[in-house]
């Protein structure tokens, strides 16, 4: 029998930087997932990375083992990280791991039930703010600046090292570098981490590496994807190319004005050939929709708004014929079920406990 995965620290660790206490819930490993109905849609060939396999439910948990490895490391006994939901519901998870605390600063009224559920059991101490996701975290990089209080957002640089190792795990199942990689985007931090882990991988560097194995290690791939971001028409500064003061979207996740790895983002997008374009709330609900009726994937609506960016760009005639593509599918969707759910709540009919009366309930 194969070995059993063990998490990111273990299995790439040759690829990361150091950490002594590994603090793990055994992330990462998770499904690539052929989806011939997105093949049908676009004329490619498509795979979904299914990143709400991990064990809190998202991609955070990547970065989230590194970054609070190191805070062990540095006896650091406290994290804060300001979250759209599922940055915090990682952090408390790990915390607990590492039997540290953890504080989480939230937008206020703008956190999926799932996420704050998953930030309570965990022990997290909740701070909810009148402001949005860019409010938030300047009041963390204020009290990490002037406290004892590690910062575990994404500009911490450990969670994109964490977080590169997705693209690791898509090369060594096709083999070589997709096509085309396509990622929702918010705070800009995975966008960032794919594109190193796949520079990385092909030996190349990028500027968001402060440590990494491209020269060291011989390179896995022979190239590097196109990477292309997917924002939510209301909150899509890297599209308009501005900060957007009051970013709004059903997609809360993603729901963030001024990403911090701005720059990095466009470097991915730049340096790679590839673009980052938005999609309406409309089209990111539909999508959600059509991957949990045709694929067999419930992802939460962030994580739909990098196949609906797909579907557009198919439509505008900009997916090349029988290209291998690549969408990250962020976090679950148990995560946000009443956005999934919408207005559709479907109340099953009540039956008599008897088989005859199911049979005729299904009209068989
Ligand atoms: N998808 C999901 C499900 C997310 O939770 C996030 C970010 C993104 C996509 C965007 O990733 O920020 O690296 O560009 N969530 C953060 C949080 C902001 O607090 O949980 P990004």
């Amino acid at each position: 029998m194969a070995r059993p995965w063990r998490g990111i620290i273990a299995e790439y660790g040759d690829r990361l930087p150091h950490v002594e206490n590994v603090v793990t819930l055994n992330e990462g490993g998770t499904p690539l997932v052929h989806a011939p109905h997105l093949d049908a849609l676009t004329g490619a060939t498509v795979y979904v990375k299914v990143e709400g396999a991990n064990p809190t439910g998202s991609f955070k948990d990547r970065g989230m083992t590194m970054a609070i490895s190191r805070v062990v490391d540095e006896g650091v006994t406290l994290v804060a990280a300001a979250s759209t939901g599922n940055t915090s519901a990682s952090a408390a998870a790990y915390a607990v791991r590492a039997g540290i605390g953890c504080a989480v600063i939230l937008p206020a009224g703008k956190i999926a039930a799932g996420k704050l559920a998953q930030a309570i059991v965990h022990g997290a101490t909740l701070v909810a703010v009148d402001g949005n996701f860019d409010d938030c975290l300047r009041i963390v990089r204020g009290l990490t600046d002037s406290y004892p209080v590690a910062l575990v957002n994404s500009i911490n640089p450990y969670r994109l090292q964490g977080q590169k190792t997705a693209a690791f795990e898509v090369v060594d199942v096709l083999g070589d570098a997709p096509d085309i990689h396509v990622l929702p985007v918010g705070n800009a931090g995975n966008i960032t981490a794919y594109w190193m882990g796949y520079s990385e991988y092909a030996g190349r560097r990028t500027s968001a590496a402060f440590e990494d194995s491209a020269g060291r290690l011989a390179p896995v791939a022979s190239r590097v994807p196109r990477m292309w971001g997917v924002q939510a028409e209301g909150a899509a500064p890297l599209v308009k190319g501005v900060p957007v003061e009051h970013p709004e979207t059903v997609a809360t996740a993603i729901r963030i004005g001024n990403p911090a790895s701005w720059g990095y983002a466009i470097e991915a997008r730049d340096s790679s050939g590839g673009w980052i374009e938005s999609v309406t709330d409309a089209q990111i609900l539909d999508t959600q929709a059509m991957l949990a009726a045709k694929v067999g994937v419930f992802v939460e609506p962030a994580s739909a708004a990098s196949v609906a960016g797909l579907v557009q760009a198919a439509g505008r005639g900009l997916v090349p014929e029988g290209a291998t593509i690549v969408c990250t599918v962020t976090g679950n969707g148990l995560k946000d079920t009443a956005t999934a759910l919408g207005s559709h709540i479907v109340e099953p009919t009540v039956i008599a406990p008897t088989v005859e009366a199911a049979v005729q309930a299904l009209g068989l």
